[in-house]
């Protein structure tokens, strides 16, 4: 199955960039690669072994996809890629729920855009949202080789402008799956808008909510503070049910009531 065999490779973009990610969560942006709080008895060290072996045994990778992460993990920015691994979990459940209508937030080199427009049906649309537009340049043409590149509508802008459109077009309640994934400073307002924007028995997930570690000792007003505050009202909002997953650097599944 060279498709989805990985010898080497395999772990660029999800294991192997354990120093740029500390690099990259200097830059207070994505830090899904450090390792923090495994307990030292714990198998599953990160990047290691046991992490290898489930890459081995679940990831089925479309050969587009792994073109474009091994594309993306050379830029100097690859660090903020979202892991293979997650993205598969969005991609199965998204398809379990037959979504049709997605919202990527924060869409960089677009590894999740195209990973979700591949499961979508024919008519699918994700709309996706970023402020540059030349990370999306990058992914691209490999949107366009995926054969998936008419279900991405791309929208250049910030991402609380194209949620606040799709709202006054009267898209609430359409979409079955959002993810979020961009600055973390605005996370709030992307959760609630997206909550609006999804229908009942919608999934929306997010990213990094374990902020390194840092959620479990935020400073005053830092964004391990913000993340902390939006864990908190996620698990008591009733509007939704929630699994916080201790992958890589947290992901939060909150499925619509
Ligand atoms: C962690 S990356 C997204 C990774 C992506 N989900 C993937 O599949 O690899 C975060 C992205 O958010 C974008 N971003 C930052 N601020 C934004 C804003 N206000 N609106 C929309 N996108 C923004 C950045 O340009 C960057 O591409
Ligand atoms: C994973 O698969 C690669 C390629 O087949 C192999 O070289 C490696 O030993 C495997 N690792 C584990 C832990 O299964």
């Amino acid at each position: 199955m060279p498709a989805f065999s990985f010898p080497k490779e395999a772990l660029i973009g999800t294991a192997a960039l354990g120093a740029v990610a500390v690099a990259g969560f200097l830059a207070g942006r994505r830090c899904s690669r450090l390792h923090f709080g495994t307990p030292k008895t714990s198998p599953f060290e990160k990047n290691g072994p046991l992490q290898q072996y489930v890459l081995n045994h679940s990831l089925r990778e479309h050969p587009v996809l792994k073109k474009l992460r091994l594309m993306t993990s050379k830029y100097h920015n690859g660090f903020m890629m979202v892991s293979c691994d997650e993205a598969q979990l969005l991609a199965n459940l998204a398809k379990l729920i037959r979504a049709k209508k997605a919202i990527e937030v924060g869409v960089f080199t677009g590894y999740n855009t195209l990973n979700m427009a591949l499961v979508l049906p024919e008519d699918g649309r994700v709309v996706a949202c970023d402020v540059n537009e030349e990370y999306a340049s990058i992914g691209r043409p490999l949107w366009k080789e995926a054969g998936v590149e008419h279900k991405i509508d791309l929208r250049i802008k910030p991402a609380i402008e194209t949620l606040d459109e799709l709202l006054a077009n009267d898209e609430a309640e359409t979409f079955d799956f959002a993810f979020i994934d961009a600055d973390k400073e605005s996370y709030d307002d992307y959760y609630e808008k997206c909550l609006r924007l999804i229908r009942k028995g919608g999934i929306i997930a997010i990213d990094n909510v374990l902020w390194g570690g840092r959620v479990l000792k935020p400073a005053s007003n830092d964004i391990a503070q913000k993340m902390h505050q939006l864990n908190e009202k996620i698990f008591h909002d009733p509007r939704v049910v929630v699994s916080m997953i201790g992958m890589w650097d947290g992901l939060t599944l909150a499925f619509k009531l």
